[in-house]
């Protein structure tokens, strides 16, 4: 079974979907780390063109897990679940995601991982193309201030040095390249219900979503 959430950045998708699969006890899948290991392997090779980079893609080992109940990514053997949440990795991330042989690449990655077991995933392009029969599609979003606002919380509650407006500028850049980009742009899938954050807390958008879970999948 797999259940998607998409939508933007800082509309609350990874949290929400973290919560829902530990309450309904299936595992949680974050495709936006995936692109963000990718980047940070970019960043690392020291930003080469993309006809080189490409070429290369095969060579990186990417692979993603669970570890203390806490979602994990290994760049080539090597745990980067923190470093790919830096603002070096944020700034670049959506122009790399928007390669189509790096979405291939991540999307090969993540049907490998789901085919195993049951689970949540959250990204931009899940309901529409990766996993277009997805048993249950939700599209999440909320109003940009509250996005910027919560997302500049995290960061500061992880002791990241960094303003409110840095965290609304790259919030909009990256809406914007994500959502105009040619390959699998950041849109809700006809069939995905939306849920509007704005205004909910954190416990209000679980349990509604919840609901409509055990509702639809009778679970
Ligand atoms: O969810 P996030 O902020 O960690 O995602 C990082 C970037 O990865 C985001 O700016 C766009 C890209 N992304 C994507 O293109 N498709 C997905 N399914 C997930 C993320």
């Amino acid at each position: 079974m797999i259940i998607v959430i998409d939508g933007p950045a800082g509309s609350g998708k990874s949290t929400t979907a973290k919560k829902l699969a530990e309450s309904l006890g299936i595992n949680f899948l974050d495709s936006g780390a995936l692109y963000r290991a990718v980047t940070l392997a970019w960043l690392n090779s020291g930003k080469p063109d993309t006809d080189k980079f490409i070429n290369n893609l095969t060579d990186l080992s990417i692979d993603a897990g669970e570890v203390d109940g806490k979602f994990t990514v290994w760049l080539n053997g090597k745990n980067v679940s923190e470093e790919i949440r830096t603002s070096r990795v944020a700034d670049s991330v959506s122009e790399i995601a928007s390669i189509p042989e790096v979405r291939n690449f991540v999307n090969k990655i993540m049907h490998k991982v789901v085919e195993k077991d049951n689970y949540i995933a959250d990204g931009r392009d899940l309901g529409t193309a990766v996993f277009k029969d997805a048993d249950l599609k939700f599209f999440m979003d909320a109003t940009m201030e509250e996005r910027a606002r919560r997302r500049h919380n995290e960061l500061l509650e992880k002791g990241t040095d960094i303003t409110y407006d840095e965290v609304y500028q790259n919030l909009l850049k990256r809406d914007h390249t994500d959502s105009n980009r040619k390959a699998d742009p950041l849109r809700k899938a006809d069939d995905a219900i939306k849920i509007d954050t704005t205004g909910k807390t954190f416990d209000e958008q679980v349990s509604l979503m919840a609901s409509i879970i055990k509702d639809r999948l009778k679970i």
